[in-house]
């Protein structure tokens, strides 16, 4: 799975940022590309943020484009009391010097899946408009993609509504889009990602490492999760999107279970809902692999591992 180039679409976020320094620092992950979205901050931060994690990490390989300024269908909802209002609470980060790409987001998808000697693998961190609005305008595409690894739905509960979770609440329509394309796909919900808590002890792990990174990791991570504490009773902040690039690295990490997977977008109650229904998954060509348990010391590893040994191009 490791050496499959991977397009990494997303929308940083405090997590989406430590995904992407996951990501970007390990030595195994062909990343080809990051595009980005609207989403936890609006899409005029998420492509900065993006291109500041890049620098960051001395990846000035990586192109970074920008997607889609708004969901499909529905106005945008941000989520800035989680990000705060950079999208990179607790942190601050030099003007980024490497430049946003002037092909649009979806465009780049399109022409990348087009001309892809081998199949990719698209590892989805946002709201999932941009690989719609691909899909929409290039159905075709698709034979090119490997699996879509997406962070998103809840089985159990969601974080926004109490059925939906964020990235699927935000463009339901584009999630549909996506889970009806009939791809190979895996889907980290919050019933994984609530087990992958930032508990003070691994914070303290991850600032005694004391490299530049590990400082710049625990300066986001310390004031991230306080409302999905206060408001859901997390003893800890969820480390969602990391989730989507430790499947990538480590698969064994993770157990799944395979199923159908339909999204909700009419009734207003339950808009962006995921229901999840195990039984119909043999009667599909398809089936969604739901993740399941995770190891989340194995989680905390990895990245204390990329945090430690990454030379990073500090601020
Ligand atoms: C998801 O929503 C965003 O706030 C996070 O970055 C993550 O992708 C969790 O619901
Ligand atoms: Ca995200």
């Amino acid at each position: 799975m490791t050496d499959r180039p991977i397009i990494i679409d997303c929308d940083p976020g405090v997590d989406d940022a430590i995904a992407l320094m996951l990501a970007l620092g390990s030595p195994v992950l062909t990343i080809q590309a990051i595009t980005t979205v609207a989403g936890n901050v609006p899409l005029s931060l998420t492509q900065r943020n993006a291109r500041q994690i890049c620098e960051l990490m001395g990846r000035f390989d990586v192109p970074v484009y920008g997607g889609c300024p708004r969901p499909l269908v529905r106005a945008l909802v941000t989520a800035e009391a989680v990000h705060g209002h950079t999208g990179l609470n607790g942190i601050t980060l030099p003007e980024p010097t490497l430049p946003l790409q002037r092909q649009h987001g979806v465009s780049y998808l399109i022409e990348a899946l087009q001309q892809a000697p081998a199949p990719v693998t698209l590892a989805t961190l946002g709201p999932l408009t941009n690989v719609a609005a691909a899909i929409i305008q290039c159905p075709q595409i698709l034979d090119a993609v490997a699996e879509i690894v997406i962070m998103g739905g809840a089985v159990t509960r969601g974080n926004i509504t109490p059925v939906a979770e964020f990235n699927l609440y935000v463009d339901p329509h584009a999630a549909r889009v996506v889970f009806e394309s009939g791809v190979p796909m895996t889907m980290l919900s919050l019933d994984v990602t609530h087990q992958v808590l930032t508990t003070p002890e691994r914070l303290g792990q991850i600032r005694a490492i004391g490299t530049p990174l590990s400082q710049v990791a625990a300066d986001l991570l310390t004031p991230y999760g306080a409302s999905d504490r206060q408001q859901l009773g997390l003893m800890g902040a969820p480390l969602h999107d990391p989730c989507v690039i430790a499947y990538l690295l480590q698969p064994e990490l993770f157990t799944t279970y395979d199923a159908q997977v339909t999204v909700e977008t009419d009734s207003p109650l339950t808009l962006g809902q995921t229901v999840v229904n195990p039984q119909r998954a043999a009667a599909l060509a398809h089936p969604v692999q739901v993740a399941d348990t995770v190891n989340a010391p194995g989680i905390y590893q990895l990245l204390q591992d990329c945090l430690a040994t990454t030379p990073a191009a500090a601020p």
